[in-house]
């Protein structure tokens, strides 16, 4: 395969896009990221989880969520009584930005071309995955597929549709409760992020 190409196959499967956008130039991200990270999980999930980009460990490994942010998920998940074996997790944008601060490598934010540019990908694993339910986890996954006006904090765990998507749900990104200032509010936001998975629980039929 060209090593320039980022083209979406013909025939979708979780392989093929997998194999396409390890090879996508679509961004300058690549240029900087060690890998694509693919999404990964069940390939006829009923829930997929949408999260921003991998962080710097999700870029060594290669996997999404298997970082501070990750364990922050799988507890949650755990609590809500949600087998990750059962879900299919992806990011919006699939490389990792950073910038370099001392030997650390600072997350950045994606902007709305990166995001843009990295669209294919997700609708080609919402495609073949077939979702009941499409769970954002925080701002850049809720704005892009939301739309810009979109803010978790009015109208999160709300159930929301879009023409040609399936249903959707936006909540916190779990490293927002890394962020929390005091172990208080860490508890008090984890319960709320525990809440909501329950309601995407419901989704998940036997
Ligand atoms: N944060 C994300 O949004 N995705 C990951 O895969 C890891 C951290």
């Amino acid at each position: 395969m060209s090593p320039v190409t980022s083209k979406v196959p013909d025939q979708l499967t979780l392989p093929a896009l997998r194999e396409a956008a390890a090879g996508c130039r679509a961004c300058d991200l690549y240029k900087t990221g060690t890998q694509t990270v693919f999404g990964q999980g069940a390939e006829h999930a009923q829930v997929m989880f949408v999260g921003e980009q991998p962080g710097d460990r999700e870029d060594r490994e290669g996997k999404p969520f298997v970082g501070p942010a990750g364990r922050v998920l799988d507890e949650a998940l755990e609590e809500a009584g949600i087998d990750r074996r059962r879900v299919y997790i992806t990011n919006a944008v699939k490389h990792f930005k950073w910038k370099p601060q001392g030997k650390r490598r600072l997350h950045q934010k994606p902007n709305a071309a990166e995001i843009n540019a990295c669209r294919p990908w997700l609708d080609g694993e919402i495609a073949v995955v077939k979702p009941h339910l499409l769970v954002l986890l925080g701002a850049t996954a809720a704005q892009a597929l939301l739309g810009r006006d979109f803010r978790v904090s009015v109208q999160r765990a709300q159930l929301m549709e879009r023409p040609g998507l399936p249903p959707m749900m936006a909540t916190v990104h779990p490293s927002s409760i890394l962020r929390a200032p005091d172990d208080e509010t860490r508890e008090i936001e984890m319960r709320a992020f525990v809440q909501d998975l329950k309601r995407v629980a419901q989704h998940l039929q036997r």
